[in-house]
């Protein structure tokens, strides 16, 4: 079996993959890099399950790693927001796990007896990593601030090697996977498991999601997802949830996502607000009691 290293090097030197003889795989996986990457150019693109959320957990993933790197160990506050993000994000990962686990992994199976097999037991490794992870996470912010620079670069370091093992894992998925999925199942049915997946989570789950999505993902992508969530939210909760998305945003991208948000629900989202301020101004107007005539229009 090759290290990790070795396994990794091809994809980001092709030269080097073809002197080896060997195609970009992970170690003991069939397969394949560049398949899923490119979708042949001349057939219609299927709906993919995977592409989204994998962004999110690719950004998360990368984020986290960076803030794990550039801890500073000596800070209190420092060390508990980042054990605090970590705990968290590492708590979004358990459940993407069980629901791939419980929705996509049986749907290939039962089309595809034996299909899903390597990505069960790379879930149930990844599940004992990821609370390996968050034991040495929560040990580290433990520990007095003297004590915590050697164990946090160790944990900096088990983060890396478990985020490239997770990025590995993620590419067979969205190779191999897809190619049994959009073998077996038709768009329509691939689109009734995703409702299933989000109908099977809390609001605050749908939230800590959409904290990666809004940087992860394109307009393209992300402008879809709040135009559905808009249809089904009140007009204050969707506030709240722009509000959270534009948090994560530039003012151009936050610009652009608003217009492709307006276009699809044909409801206004930056002016919201406003909207709601003028018609509260114009009921208080309607119920005050009557101006006297003899009041100035500068008294006011
Ligand atoms: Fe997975």
């Amino acid at each position: 079996m090759k290290t990790i290293d070795q396994a990794l090097l091809p994809i980001f030197n092709p030269t080097a993959a073809a002197e080896d003889g060997e195609r970009c795989r992970a170690p003991g996986r069939a397969g394949a890099v560049p398949p899923a990457i490119a979708q042949p150019g001349a057939a219609p693109l299927r709906f993919d399950l995977y592409a989204s959320i994998h962004k999110a957990i690719r950004w998360g993933s990368a984020e986290l790693l960076g803030r794990l790197g550039a801890i500073d160990t000596d800070s209190d506050a420092e060390v508990h927001a980042t054990a605090q993000a970590l705990v968290a994000f590492l708590e979004q990962l358990r459940a993407h796990l069980r629901h791939e686990n419980r929705h996509l992994h049986p749907a290939m199976e039962a089309r595809r007896p034996g299909s899903a097999a390597q990505g069960g037991e790379e879930h149930e490794a990844h599940g004992v990593s990821i609370d390996a992870l968050e034991a040495e996470m929560r040990a580290v912010a433990a520990l007095p601030a003297a004590r915590r620079r050697e164990p946090a670069q160790r944990l900096y370091r088990h983060f890396a090697l478990f985020t490239a093992e997770n990025f590995m894992h993620m590419q067979h998925e969205e190779a191999a996977h897809n190619a049994v999925l959009w073998a077996e199942y038709s768009d329509a049915e691939l689109l009734s498991i995703e409702h299933a997946i989000v109908a099977s989570q809390t609001p605050e789950q749908l939230a800590g999601w959409m904290h990666w999505f809004a940087a992860a993902l394109p307009t393209a992508e992300l402008a879809p997802r709040l135009a559905g969530a808009r249809a089904g939210m009140p007009a204050e909760a969707f506030e709240g949830l722009m509000a959270q998305v534009a948090a994560r945003q530039a003012p151009a991208r936050r610009a652009q996502l608003h217009r492709a948000v307006e276009a699809m629900t044909g409801l206004p989202v930056a002016r919201q607000r406003v909207a709601h301020a003028r018609a509260a101004r114009a009921a208080r107007t309607a119920l005050a009691p009557a101006r006297p005539a003899s009041a100035s229009p500068s008294s006011s």
